[in-house]
């Protein structure tokens, strides 16, 4: 069975969403570990109450360098094939990515390559769109960058606030990112995935 690992940085509410689908069954993997840059992540807590190992990288005493040795180190440890990234705001070195191409996926909240960075759902809020949406893919070097694995899109409404937006992208990303992974760690072609 495929084994990954999820980095976040904050809310977690991907992770979770990810963890509940392999909690029932619905995602045929195992989660080895949740690990997070920032300590005080709220996604750290809902790891450990699933009952998955919550692990920091201690990118504040180490640098990037230290902390993706730690990071390395974790995935060897734990036999990790797949690293996902929901909601990990750092970008991984490109020795890093280099050394796991293929292997690594990231969430967004926007329809790639529109709107990447910190804040893809205010800025497509901000830039007027009337259709945005998620987008999961590889990573590569760049920011929000790499192959595109799957997208769903989004319509604004227009009786939406920037909130009523936010609360729909997040709901489409709780169900495209643990059936996009699923498909991907099963081996199921990109142009055969929905
Ligand atoms: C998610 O919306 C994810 O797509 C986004 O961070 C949020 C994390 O929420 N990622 C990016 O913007 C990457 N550039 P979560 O911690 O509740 O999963």
């Amino acid at each position: 069975m495929t084994s990954f690992a999820v980095l976040i940085s904050g809310r977690g509410t991907n992770m979770a969403a990810i963890a509940r689908a392999v909690a029932r069954g619905k995602l045929d993997a195992r989660l080895k570990f949740v690990a997070s840059d920032n300590p005080g992540a709220a996604g750290l807590d809902i790891a450990r109450k699933m009952g998955f190992p919550a692990e920091m990288l201690d990118y504040g005493k180490e640098g990037r360098r230290g902390a993706e040795q730690q990071l390395a180190l974790l995935c060897s440890r734990n036999n990790v094939e797949w690293i996902v990234l929901a909601g990990f705001m750092r970008l991984l070195s490109p020795e890093f990515v280099a050394a796991r191409r293929g292997r690594i996926v990231n969430i967004h909240p926007s329809l790639l390559p529109s709107f990447p960075g910190r804040d893809g759902i205010g800025d497509a809020w901000r830039y007027g769109v009337k259709i945005t949406g998620v987008t999961v893919h590889l990573v590569d070097e760049g920011v929000d960058s790499g192959p595109i694995l799957a997208q769903k899109a989004v319509p604004v409404r227009p009786c939406d606030t920037l909130e009523s937006l936010e609360k729909r992208i997040h709901r489409a990303e709780h169900g495209l990112y643990w059936k996009t992974l699923a498909g991907l760690f099963s081996g199921v072609p990109a142009s055969e995935r929905s």
